[in-house]
């Protein structure tokens, strides 16, 4: 399946890739919440190809009404993970797509067509970028660890998640090495699963935005949780924690420190 899978998705970076040089209308589902033409057609593309491939898995895509459909054998889509960079050609943008039997990970494919980065990961199987072996970091020292977040739509509107995001940052910063903010979830647990990031926080992500990177993630060795470091609920936990594993406690008494 996953042969199939990534060959489906580069034809649907071709998309993306053409999109990313054109001029674009954009579109807003949110104040900060942005959608072009290129999410729908990646989507579109994706869709219709899985269904046809893989009859025994749900589809559930960020840009469809996916009310009725249940969370089982799911094939779980972002179609362009970096909205904001795609529309600003900042190259930071990825399709992802995690696959799911009965709940369970399964499938994690990240692919960012700009870079020609392809991300892939089977259970049980170890992680991958352009076929070669990647393995999260050994840095032990959260004074040396470079963290990754994001901020949420909601910062826009809601000043609760706002006063968070502001407070989270001036726990964690002054006990790190530094904070980045990439702009894609689904390549910040790329990144930390590659070793370039010790670790990645951040709130009110959407399945599709973490569905492939965590299961990537995890196969590389990392650690990834909510904020209370049980294990992290697709669909359910406001918070997602990721890291080496090495830091991970660290980042978590850092994260809520009052
Ligand atoms: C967004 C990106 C971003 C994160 C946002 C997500 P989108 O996904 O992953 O890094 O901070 O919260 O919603 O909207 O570009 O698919
Ligand atoms: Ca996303
Ligand atoms: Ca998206």
């Amino acid at each position: 399946m996953k042969e199939k899978l990534i060959k489906i998705i580069k034809e649907a970076g071709e998309i993306l890739r053409d999109g990313y040089f054109s001029k674009k209308d954009v579109n807003f589902k949110a104040k900060k919440d942005l959608v072009t033409k290129y999410d729908v057609a990646v989507e579109n593309f994706l869709k219709e190809k899985f269904s046809q491939e893989f009859k025994d898995f749900n589809l559930i895509a960020e840009e469809s009404d996916n009310n009725n459909i249940e969370f089982g054998n799911s094939i779980i889509i972002d179609p362009i993970d970096g909205t904001t960079n795609f529309v600003n050609q900042v190259p930071h943008t990825a399709i992802s797509v995690g696959v799911y039997k009965d709940k369970k990970p399964f499938i994690g494919i990240v692919y960012n067509p700009i870079l020609d980065e392809l991300y892939e990961s089977e259970v049980g199987c170890g992680a991958f970028l352009n076929g070669e072996k990647i393995e999260v970091s050994k840095e032990k020292v959260f004074q040396k660890a470079l963290i990754s977040t994001g901020f949420p739509y909601s910062s826009g509107t809601n000043n609760e998640d706002l006063l968070d995001v502001i407070e989270k940052i001036k726990n964690v910063l002054p006990k790190c090495q530094d904070i980045r903010r990439l702009g894609s979830a689904a390549l910040d647990l790329c990144y930390v699963a590659k070793g370039t990031y010790e670790g990645y926080y951040e709130m009110n992500l959407k399945a599709w935005d973490v569905s492939a990177g965590i299961i990537i993630l995890l196969e590389a060795g990392g650690q990834v949780s909510n904020l209370y470091l049980q294990d992290y609920k697709l669909f359910e936990d406001k918070y997602i924690i990721a890291s080496n594993g090495l830091i991970h406690s660290h980042l978590i008494s850092n994260l809520v420190m009052k």
